[in-house]
């Protein structure tokens, strides 16, 4: 059987995840996606850092871009992150050279998401991004698989794992926040920019990412209400406590007769519901549908381990034959210029 064959951009705590599950399962992954998956080629700003895995087998490339456009590569796999720059240069790069891309990059898909995602189907090719949404929470295949037959009614829940911790060790060992947010910083917790998590804003990318899925929209993350958690005072998360209530950092989709309504911020939960007992560095995803009811999903939204799992079951999904993309099933947009081309043709 042909392998399918991945070129893999971004070497960092995601990548060399994803190195080393390739390496350690390959059996287990040939069976899962019908065929053997092999890397041809990595990418990453440093050639010689030590990633605790061994690249001696792969093509080295220093531009991204070059890799996305190596002909021996079926699917760019994209772990570098930022909204602009390299990563969506070398993910237009690769649509447009005919690979299929999975990526992580929450930022990029926020802003850029629906401009890509339309070029990957007018090119015949899928982008998928479950990495991108709660790291190793399968929400977004629940969304367009699991409770694909029903009216999605809701998307809530916690899914910046920094500002849960921040928030959780306050109350814990009654930190003040700056304390606090060192100590997210010293265990690597933060994104490169950390005013992305406690402002609220990565979180925010991530909602605006489900909510298109949900609700079949455009991604819209400049309609979307934010707050951070940077004025969140111990004061005001004792006064919480007091009344029976947790301070979390909550976002809310929902479709309401004035159209989507997306909101990501501080919100007083019962201390003793699902939310309100979310410990740490975890997400927890709510999910409404009108058939099924409500889902709770938690788990690990960030780290090594977690997200290379869920870049390795879009990876497994492509090597499998899916030619859907993440936003192609549902989004009205692409349905619309699906409609156009084939009245144009
Ligand atoms: P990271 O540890 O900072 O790694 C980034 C990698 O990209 C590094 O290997 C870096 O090279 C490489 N890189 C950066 N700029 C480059 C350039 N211009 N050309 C080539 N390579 C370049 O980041 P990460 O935590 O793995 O995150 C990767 C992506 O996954 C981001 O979009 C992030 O938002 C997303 N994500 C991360 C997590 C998580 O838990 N970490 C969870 C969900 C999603 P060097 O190593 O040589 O510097
Ligand atoms: N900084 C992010 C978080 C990483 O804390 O949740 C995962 O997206």
């Amino acid at each position: 059987t042909t392998p399918l064959r991945i070129g893999i951009a971004g070497l960092g705590t995601v990548g060399a995840g994803v190195v080393k599950i390739v390496q350690a399962r390959a059996n287990l992954i040939a069976q899962r996606g019908g065929r053997p998956i092999t890397i041809s080629a990595v990418s990453a700003r440093t050639r010689d850092k030590d990633r605790g895995v061994d690249l001696s087998a792969y093509a080295w490339e220093d531009d991204p871009v070059v890799l996305a456009r190596r002909e021996d590569i079926d699917v760019f796999v994209e772990l570098m992150g930022g909204s602009d720059g390299p990563a969506k240069a070398a993910t237009e790069a690769a649509i447009a050279a005919g690979k299929d891309v999975v990526t992580a990059n929450k930022a990029m898909l926020a802003v850029h998401g629906q401009a890509l995602a339309e070029a990957a189907e007018a090119a015949d090719r899928v982008i998928r991004f479950e990495a991108a949404v709660a790291g190793g929470i399968p929400v977004v295949k629940a969304l367009t698989e699991g409770l694909a037959g029903n009216q999605i009614t809701r998307v809530m829940g916690v899914m910046n794992g920094t500002c849960n911790y921040i928030l959780t060790r306050m109350e814990s060992e009654g930190l003040p926040y700056e304390k606090v947010f060192e100590e997210a910083n010293a265990l690597g917790y933060l994104e490169a920019d950390p005013t992305l998590d406690v402002g609220g804003i990565d979180a925010g990318h991530k909602l605006s990412l489900l909510a298109a899925i949900a609700f079949g929209t455009r991604v819209d993350f400049p309609a979307m209400e934010l707050e951070g958690i940077e004025r969140i005072s111990i004061d005001d998360i004792h006064h919480a406590a007091d009344m029976g209530f947790r301070i979390k950092l909550l976002g809310v989709a929902q479709m309401t007769g004035r159209g989507l309504e997306q909101r990501m911020s501080p919100c007083l939960v019962p201390a003793t519901s699902p939310l309100g007992q979310l410990e740490g560095p975890t997400n927890m995803v709510v999910l409404e549908g009108d058939a099924v009811g409500q889902i709770v999903l938690r788990g690990a939204g960030a780290g090594e381990g977690p997200t290379a799992s869920a870049v390795m079951a879009d990876v497994i999904d492509i090597a499998r034959g899916t030619r859907v993309s993440t936003f192609g099933q549902p989004a009205a947009g692409l349905a619309q210029s699906r409609a156009a081309r084939a009245s144009a043709a």
